[in-house]
């Protein structure tokens, strides 16, 4: 027996002697190695910020074989004989670039950085494999990274330059023409650039830079091991058994002991829920696991261990080998793989583990059960066969395999000339998601006829194991494959396969209907293959084809557009150029460093937060003495050891740090463990024991609350005119609603801190993930008793910040310094995904309840809408975030009689907080709705509705009295018409709808009003500190934060421009308390505007007493001046101060200046939707946004983008569940989907309006952070447009309820048809519900 691992990482052997079998490898690579590039963001594969390059010698192929894989799902212990490579082993700034490094970089790939090193490690992967790869081997290498800020096309546009094939926009299936050959996207002119980025002086790849593979290892791979490799460690002992013959032995001694193989299945459970198993053995190892073998004529045997790669791979192969005919189970298996998981889930996965995993969420097994695969199983006693069916599943995670058996291979045979095969799924997301419902059906039939010989239908998703429809099947055996048996067949399905209304992930009834489409695809495919073999059938309408056509997953590319600078602006002047973000190469390779980067500090503890699991209850008692019991477990604080008062203020409104008496949520922080370690501390805190009592009443929704009449004070109103008045003038009235879901704000980075005591005078030092870095200060000053002056907040960089990191982070970082305080030593918090969605909540959900009064031309007269935010158990800023949506209430609609009405519930559930767009969009997408659906009770198209109800006059008054001109608005509408060639599009959509039944295309354009700056107006200030060393450098320091959306960049455009030296001279370190106090946060799309001024007075400060300098010494360098600056003793420091506007607004009066300006834009985005599952795909977005004149549009692009693709996320995907306990079901990126590469239309086309201009802030600029987000709501109601399409065609009204966002299930049940009526409203299931509409 052995017990020395062997691996490289980065070229470096290391010798292991005591590796964890619990430890992942980004944990060591992290912690023990230090190699901090590799970020975390979720633990369970989910999100690919981990992503590593792992290559082994594979002794079947006998080469090495290169694998992108999440190094949070790898055991450490797996690596022997493996090298690993991370960022860090690519390239460096300091040695050189690895290409994919720059190019990410210098294509805008990269903002907040958190995910880069994850995107460019799957990239290196694929050139490794594939040095000239295909657009298509891109999509599918990153289709398993995530990215929250960039929207992912510029990562694209900066791969695909390794394509040796130039790309086009994939627009050929849309409307017959490539953009390639459109002269509008090629502008004519000349002060309009398209180029963003240059690729003229990239580095060429050059695989000689790469690290290669160690002979050492290669001399290891190639001798028999000869013996087991066992790794003890504190509770779970892992076997590498040394062959199959020991493993078959190991499997008889530990029959408990899960065979371990790709760990993508048993990996997230003893990551994320705690599982253990005190003895693991290894198979993949096991050559003889992995063996393919094609039989003559029968078919493949595949051997258990293969991961799913390889599988596709080998089956791609066959398919081309075999022709169609034989190879339809194939066929059908690699469409499931094409979006099974990502690529590096794929390359760990096995496919023995995803079926013995018995997850009926999986989808493999329903397709193989249905091809009628045989299961080759072997065990110490010998071996057997079984046939995997219904019966192999005995129950969730359960198998007919003995706990001493192994899966050893699978046969999957050919298909036969009259056999066919399909395969169905449809999960939250197109890719990278679990399958909601999953089917594999199979008909035979007797040859040249349509008669049925054999039919099985299995189903996953619709119980706790797989299910086969029996019944079904046999009674449509002997039958023609015709209309009679369709509706048998439906009718039978339905009476087959029910479904418990408790079963768990809820939509019983989205997923019956999935499965009655499903056998309706099925029937159309084999008519039309039956067709094609010339038998003679019936009832093929070529409108119904639409069905059986899959939507085809493109990579984003786009248009962009921007004004250049004038010609007579200096070449050295970067103010207004597309310049690259500042950290962009640190990010790509790995060097950027955030909190949880930075090394642990002597002695340092790790705090893991205790929170409550009762939504409303007294707290009885706290006993800790278990977890206080437990190895490394320093101490556990609560309420009591707060130095200074248990609360977090805000605007008067006191929050508790720690509940004290009573809990008000599920998720309400009541202590804290802290350890020596994280995993420590993680597993002592499940420990605590609470006792509660529980308290009445205890309620969760809006309806709730208004039912309670629980509201936050104050509760709002805005109003101009006469509402009532104006309703009585109206033609028509018209009463509705609408819902919009909250939203989660899944930064990359999870929040989290550093505090260091430095055990003199009580000053403490915070390395903090901090959007709001002073408030943070000003919470643990007074949490700790301790005075500012003595609490220092650093903060280096946000790993995405998106409005989550203002508030909860002050109350984290509060209780993070009282265990510092309490134990005397550094404490660090790194909230696990799961917590941090748990604990910081998000986007408030909305209800807007209106009345409007409108003209028979859709003239909108009189609106009147109430709106309800659910603001959870606290008011945090709810109350803000309701201001800002009753201000936002008008979008660009001059309602001659509007008022709004806003109140914010408090209900029992995480308090919501800020999020992009601050309840911007919220107040937007209410009076969208009554836009759209005014347009639909006319009978007229909205963009017409919307157009007559504009601003159009040159000066404009908003509903709060604010003077504004709507010109620019105006613009971006007509331009986005023109450039989106709305009204051709709109007609080809007709043509297009008429055509098809089952697939409906919908278009929707919309424009754009959004405020400026806070509206509570101390806040528009912006404070800087310059100073320029005796080297000429320049250090600039201000109270922005970057998190991604390049203050930093900016700032240092804007010094540069003014001190008239080089970028490259300036730097800025981080945000310190300590350098530029008081700072307003970095928030309300105001940061540049306030930072970029206060920098600007800073450098004009310096420059007005180098002035004189200058005079007399022209012919100084920069560096000459500033030393005789020095010894004629001129100061070269200078703060720098802006003093905004003070925007304010009289609530009372329903007036006021409540922005700075106006940031306008308008966007237009077309959908196709599938009415019989209720897929969707984006199809083409085309944005043309005002953001006056851009100090760097690749920046604002950058924003404009992400900010677009995460309100594609609001509105269509982003779900979050709650149990009706109140408990958040979704925390994680398995169960809550945010938009990855799949999500984004093919087509993204954004224009930056030229011409335009702001005398208002900084160079004529104007912020751009928020607006985009809004976007996001044309998806929304072309959807809805697409589904009224489907709804006129059978005959109903295409007036209905839709609420946001438009997932799946709502698109589905809104198409009602002759499925969704075969589960009628009335048996449709009425008990406790899974889940809650918040
Ligand atoms: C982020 C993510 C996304 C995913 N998305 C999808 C998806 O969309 N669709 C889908 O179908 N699946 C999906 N999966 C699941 C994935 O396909 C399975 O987890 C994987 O196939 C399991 O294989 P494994 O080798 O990793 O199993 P492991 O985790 O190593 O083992 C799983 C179980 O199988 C047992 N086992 C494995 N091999 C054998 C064997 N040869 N003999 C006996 N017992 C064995 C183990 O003992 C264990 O109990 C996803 C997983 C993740 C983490
Ligand atoms: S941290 Fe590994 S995939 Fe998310
Ligand atoms: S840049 Fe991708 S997550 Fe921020």
């Amino acid at each position: 027996m052995n017990s020395e691992l062997i691996f490289y990482i980065n070229g470096k052997k290391i010798v292991e002697r005591h590796a964890d079998p619990e430890e992942m490898l980004l944990a060591y690579l992290r912690r023990k190695v230090g190699l901090t590039g590799t970020k975390y963001g979720c633990g369970g594969g989910g999100c690919g910020a981990c992503t590593v390059m792992v290559s082994k010698y594979d002794p079947i192929e006998e080469t090495v074989i290169h694998r992108a894989v999440n190094a949070c799902l790898q055991p450490v212990c797996s690596l022997h004989g493996a090298a690993v490579v991370t960022v860090e082993g690519i390239g460096s700034t300091k040695t050189k670039l690895h290409p994919v490094q720059e190019r990410i970089a210098k294509a805008h790939g990269s903002q907040c950085g958190f995910c880069t090193p994850g995107m460019v490690m799957s990239m290196y992967t694929l050139l490794r494999n594939k040095p000239q790869p295909t657009i298509e081997d891109i999509r599918e290498s990153l289709g398993g990274n995530l990215c929250r800020c960039t929207g992912y096309r510029p990562i694209i546009d900066g791969f695909k330059t390794f394509c040796e094939a130039q790309t086009c926009c994939q627009n050929d299936e849309i409307n017959g023409k490539c953009c390639m050959e459109d002269d509008q996207f090629h502008n004519k002119e000349s002060d309009i650039s398209e180029e963003l980025f240059n690729t003229d002086d990239f580095l060429p790849l050059d695989p000689t830079q790469d690290l290669i593979f160690p002979p050492e290892l290669l001399l290891l791979a190639k001798q028999d091991r000869g013996e087991q490799l066992c790794f003890q460690g504190e509770r779970v002992k892992w076997i590498s058994p040394a062959d199959l013959k020991d493993l078959i032995r190991l499997k008889a001694d530990y029959p408990n002991a899960p065979l371990l193989v790709g760990n993508t299945t048993l990996g997230p459970k003893m990551n994320l829920k705690g599982t253990i198993h005190p003895v693991v053995i290894y198979g993949g190892d096991i050559p003889e696991l992995r063996a393919i073998k094609w039989k003559k004529n029968s078919g493949v045997t595949i051997g258990a261990g293969c991961n799913l790669s390889v599988l596709k791979e080998t089956l791609l192969k066959g398919i081309q080998d075999l022709g169609p005919e034989k190879s339809r189970i194939y066929q059908a298996l690699v469409e499931t793989l094409q979006c099974l998981a990502g690529k590096q889930i794929r390359n760990m996965a096995t496919i023995g583990g995803n079926i013995l995993s018995a997850n009926p969420k999986y989808d493999l097994s329903s397709i193989l059960a249905a091809a009628q695969c045989t299961l080759h199983i072997v065990s110490y006693d010998g071996a057997r066969e079984l046939n995997l069916s219904e019966e192999f599943f005995t129950g969730f995670g359960k198998t007919a395999l003995r706990s001493d058996e192994i899966l050893f291979a699978i046969d999957i045979p050919h298909t036969g000339p009259w056999e066919f095969l399909s395969t169905f799924r449809q999960a939250q997301r197109r890719e990278f998601a679990f399958s909601i419902v999953n089917a594999g059906m199979k008909v035979v039939f007797r040859p040249d006829s349509n008669i049925v010989k054999n039919l099985d239908i299995f189903y996953g998703g619709v119980g706790a194991t797989l299910v086969q429809a029996r019944q079904t099947c046999k009674k449509l055996m002997g039958r023609p494959w015709d209309e009679k048996l369709l509706a048998e067949g439906i009718q039978l399905l339905e009476e087959e396969i029910t479904m418990p209304s408790t079963v768990p992930g809820g939509q019983e009834e989205y997923r019956k209907i999935l499965v009655l489409s499903f056998f309706f695809k099925f029937y159309m495919q084999v008519l039309l293959e039956l067709k094609e073999k010339e038998v003679d059938v019936t009832g093929l309408s070529l409108d119904y084809l639409s069905a059986l056509k899959p939507f085809k997953n493109e990579v984003p590319q786009g248009n962009h557009s921007f004004q250049l600078v004038s010609e007579t602006q200096s070449i050295s002047d970067p103010v207004g150029r597309p310049n690259v973000h500042q950290a962009a190469l640190q990010q790509a390779t790995g060097e950027a460093v955030y909190y949880d980067d930075i090394p642990s500090v002597k002695g340092e503890l790790f705090v893991f937060m205790v929170t409550s699991t009762r939504a409303h209850a007294k707290i009885i008692s706290i006993d800790a003495s278990v977890a206080l019991a437990m190895p490394g477990v320093v101490t556990f604080i609560s309420a009591q050891d707060v130095p200074g008062q248990n609360r977090r203020l805000w605007f008067n409104n006191p929050e508790e740090v720690f509940a004290e008496e009573e809990v008000i949520c599920v998720g309400q922080i009541i202590g804290a463990i802290v350890a020596e370690n994280r995993e420590q501390a993680k597993r002592a805190a499940d420990q605590v024991a609470i006792t509660y009592q529980d308290i009445q009443p205890v309620f969760f929704t809006i309806e709730e609350a208004i039912q309670h009449q629980s509201f936050f004070e104050p509760k709002r109103k805005l109003e101009r005119g006469n509402v009532e008045e104006g309703l009585e003038k109206a033609d028509y009235i018209l009463e509705g609603e609408m819902y919009m879901g909250g939203q989660e704000h899944f930064y990359m980075e999870t929040q989290g801190l550093i505090a260091i005591p430095s055990g003199e005078a009580g000053e403490m030092d915070l390395y903090v993930a901090s959007q709001h870095a002073a408030y943070t200060q000003e919470v643990v000053g007074i949490t700790l008793g301790i005075d500012s002056n003595k609490i220092t907040c650093h903060v280096k960089r946000l790993g995405g910040g998106f409005g989550g990191k203002v508030m909860k982070i002050a109350t984290l970082s509060a209780i993070t310094a009282t265990a510092a305080y309490k134990t005397g030593r550094a404490v660090r918090c790194a909230l696990e995904r799961g917590d941090d969605m748990l604990i910081t909540s998000g986007r408030h959900p909305f209800l807007g309840k209106y009345k409007v009064g409108y003209m028979n031309d859709g003239t909108i007269v009189a609106a009147d809408i109430t709106y309800y935010s659910n603001g959870g158990c606290s008011l945090d800023e709810s109350s803000f975030i309701m201001e800002k949506a009753l201000l936002h209430m008008d979008n660009g609609y001059k309602i001659p009689h509007l008022r709004g009405r806003g109140l914010v519930c408090k209900t029992y559930l995480p308090s919501y907080t800020a999020f992009r767009g601050f309840g911007g969009p919220q107040g937007l997408t209410i009076i969208e709705s009554v836009l759209h659906e005014v347009a639909v009770k006319c009978g007229l198209p909205a963009h017409q509705v919307r157009d007559i109800n504009m601003y159009k006059d040159e000066m404009c008054y908003t509903h709060h009295k604010q003077l504004f001109s709507p010109r620019d608005m105006v613009r971006c509408w007509t331009e986005c018409l023109e450039k989106s060639d709305y009204h051709q599009r709109q007609l080809y959509i007709q043509q297009f709808n008429a055509h098809n039944h089952w697939k409906k295309r919908g278009i929707c354009i919309v424009p754009q009003k959004f405020g400026i700056g806070f509206s509570k107006g101390f806040y528009n200030q912006g404070a800087a500190l310059v100073s320029i060393y005796k080297d000429g450098s320049v250090l600039v320091s201000h109270g922005g934060t970057e998190m991604g959306q390049g203050i930093n960049t900016k700032a240092v455009q804007i010094a540069s421009r003014i001190l008239k030296v080089p970028m490259s001279t300036i730097h800025i370190k981080e945000t310190c308390t300590g350098n530029v106090p008081n700072a307003a946060p970095s928030a309300a799309s105001f940061g540049t505007d306030a930072v970029g001024m206060a920098v600007k007075n800073a450098c004009e400060k310096l420059m007005g007493r180098l002035e004189p300098l200058i005079t007399v010494h022209p012919q100084y360098t920069w560096k000459q001046l500033v030393v005789e600056a020095y010894c004629q003793k001129i100061s070269l420091s200078a703060t720098g101060f802006f003093m905004g506007p003070h925007t304010s607004i009289d609530w009372e009066k329903s007036e006021g200046p409540a922005y700075y300006y106006f940031t306008f834009g308008a966007c237009c985005s077309e959908v196709e939707i599938d009415c019989l599952t209720g897929d969707h795909k984006n199809i083409r977005t085309d944005i043309v946004m005002d953001v006056g004149r851009s100090i760097n549009p690749a920046l604002d692009v950058g924003q404009v983008e992400g900010g677009f693709v995460q309100g594609i996320g609001l509105y269509t995907i982003e779900e979050l569940h709650f149990s009706p306990e109140g408990v958040l079901l979704t925390r994680g990126p398995s169960q809550y989907k945010i938009p990855a590469l799949c999500d984004v239309p093919p087509q993204l086309n954004v224009h930056l309006l030229s011409d335009a201009e702001n005398p208002h802030a900084i160079y004529s600029s104007k912020g751009i952070g928020e607006p985009p987000v809004f976007f996001g709501c044309t998806l929304f109601f072309a959807i809805k447009e697409a589904i009224a399409a489907a709804r006129r065609e059978r005959g109903l009204s295409d007036s209905f309820s839709l609420s946001s966002p438009a997932t799946a299930e709502k698109i589905r049940m809104a198409c009602e048809d002759c499925f969704t009526r075969m589960v009628p409203e009335d048996k449709r299931v009425k008990s406790k519900p899974w889940a809650i509409n918040v």
